[in-house]
């Protein structure tokens, strides 16, 4: 399936301020919590973006860990590269397109990671069997991504404004079902690690911020419902409208993140 999506950096980075901002648990603090990644590992993060987790590896390891990031969007890989210059290039950032065979051997990594990427594959069985080869046997693969309950509220509110069906996401609607399914009949075992963090509004603006970014006219896999209901700017002053009764409603919106963490052993 080719998904017609490409993450903004501005869109993509104020997503992660807002979960910081208005969240009241640190995603962070789970996966690591999960993971308990081990000094000395490899480890090979796909889909990096701005090297979120791959900084978050290097710090909590206190940089005793051989770390690659590896992405398509030239723009995030340059935020990760300027951000590596100033821990003295101790992560490498590489060219990598997880819809064609990784520039790695097979079983080269103690740990393969995708935090919130893996749903935009053309072929999610093709990128899992990239993440198992490269894996050393005994190693780890760990993704992150929607659940089906994810985000009720946004989507609620999104329904109430346009009166039309959200088109199916990529993550949510994939997620818990073919990918984990694809996890389960290569790895030798897997489990599954829910983390739900509410994101708690008392005003409309930051919730507005987050719809924006992440409905902008950059993500096309919105453009059907904009279209349908006429035009972006339309669909967020109904939006804004519907968010604005139940804040005046219920006194707070709360957005509860519900996310799947995938932890599986080659
Ligand atoms: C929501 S962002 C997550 C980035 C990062 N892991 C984080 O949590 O901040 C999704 C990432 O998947 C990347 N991506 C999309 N298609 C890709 C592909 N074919 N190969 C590698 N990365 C891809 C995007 O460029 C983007 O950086």
């Amino acid at each position: 399936m080719k998904i017609d999506y490409q993450e903004t950096t501005n869109d993509l980075l104020a997503r992660i301020d807002i979960h910081k901002k208005f969240g009241s648990r640190d995603i962070d603090e789970w996966m690591l919590h999960v993971l308990m990644p081990q000094k000395g590992s490899k480890i090979l993060d796909v889909g990096c973006g701005a090297g979120k987790q791959c900084f978050l590896f290097y710090k909590a390891l206190e940089g005793e860990a051989d770390i690659t990031g590896g992405d398509v969007n030239q723009e995030l890989l340059e935020k990760a590269r300027l951000e590596n210059a100033r821990i003295g290039n101790r992560i490498k950032f590489i060219d990598l397109d997880f819809n064609q065979r990784f520039p790695s051997s097979d079983n080269e990594f103690d740990l393969t990671t995708s935090c919130f990427a893996i749903y935009y594959s053309e072929d999610i069985p093709f990128t899992i069997s990239e993440m198992h080869r490269v894996c050393k046997p005994g190693g780890r693969l760990f993704t992150t991504g929607p659940m089906p309950e994810n985000k009720k509220l946004f989507y609620d509110i999104i329904r109430e404004a346009t009166q039309k069906p959200i088109p199916p996401m990529p993550g949510s609607s994939r997620y818990s079902s073919l990918i984990y399914n694809s996890i389960q009949s290569l790895f030798s075992s897997a489990e599954v690690h829910i983390f739900e963090n509410p994101l708690t509004f008392e005003q409309v603006d930051p919730f507005l911020a987050y719809t924006r970014a992440s409905l902008s006219e950059d993500r096309r896999l919105w453009k059907n419902l904009f279209e349908d209901a006429g035009g972006f700017e339309r669909v967020m002053q109904a939006i804004q409208n519907v968010a604005e009764q139940r804040l005046l409603r219920d006194g707070k919106l709360v957005m509860t993140k519900v996310v799947g963490g995938f932890l599986a052993t080659k």
